[in-house]
This record gives structure tokens, C-alpha cells and sequence, in this order.
């Protein structure tokens, strides 16, 4: 399964990361900030920059999973 995750390197998204991707699920975890990226990747999950408050960089980040 595809799963985006908003806040993902929040309490509750970097829990997230780590327990689907151990169960072998694709997962993109929005970001802000390079360091942010890091920790995405570091738990196994693929980094895409967008902001809450931002439609078009949420969509764009998030529209990016149907079309791999
Ligand atoms: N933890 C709980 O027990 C719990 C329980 C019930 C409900 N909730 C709700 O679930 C949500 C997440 O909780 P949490 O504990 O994981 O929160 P958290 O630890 O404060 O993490 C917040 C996450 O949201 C990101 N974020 C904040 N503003 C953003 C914006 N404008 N655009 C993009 N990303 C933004 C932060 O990214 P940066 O790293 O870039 O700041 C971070 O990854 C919250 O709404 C919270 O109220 C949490």
C-alpha cells in the first residue's frame, strides 16, 4: 500500500514511518526542511516537501503517488 503521511516527522508520523514501512508499505512523508528529509529517510520512508497552508505544494506532493 501507498501511504502519505502529513507531520511526518511529528510524534505520531515518525511512529507511523517506522511501523509501515517494517511491514513492507511505500511511504511518503511530507516535509519542511532538509533536516526534516533526513529523518524521513532515515526511518525508510521517501521525503516530499509541501506546507500544510499550501495547497498547490500539498497537492503536488501528495498527487505525485498515483503517478510514480
Ligand atoms: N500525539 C498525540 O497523542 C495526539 C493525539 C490526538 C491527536 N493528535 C493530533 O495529531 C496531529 C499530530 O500530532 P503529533 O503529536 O504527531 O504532533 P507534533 O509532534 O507536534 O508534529 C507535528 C508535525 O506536523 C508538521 N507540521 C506542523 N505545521 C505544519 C505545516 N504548516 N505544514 C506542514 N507540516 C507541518 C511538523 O513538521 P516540522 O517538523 O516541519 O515542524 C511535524 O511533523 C496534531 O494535530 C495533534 O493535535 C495527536
Amino acid at each position: 500500500m501507498k501511504v502519505f503521511i502529513a507531520g511526518a516527522t511529528g510524534v505520531l508520523g515518525r511512529r507511523l514511518i517506522r511501523q509501515l514501512t517494517v511491514r513492507g508499505h511505500s511511504v511518503v512523508g511530507q516535509v519542511r526542511s532538509a533536516r526534516s528529509e533526513s529523518i524521513v529517510q532515515a526511518l525508510g520512508g521517501n521525503p516530499r516537501h509541501a506546507d500544510l497552508f499550501d495547497a498547490e505544494s500539498l497537492a503536488k506532493a501528495s498527487g505525485r503517488l498515483r503517478h510514480p
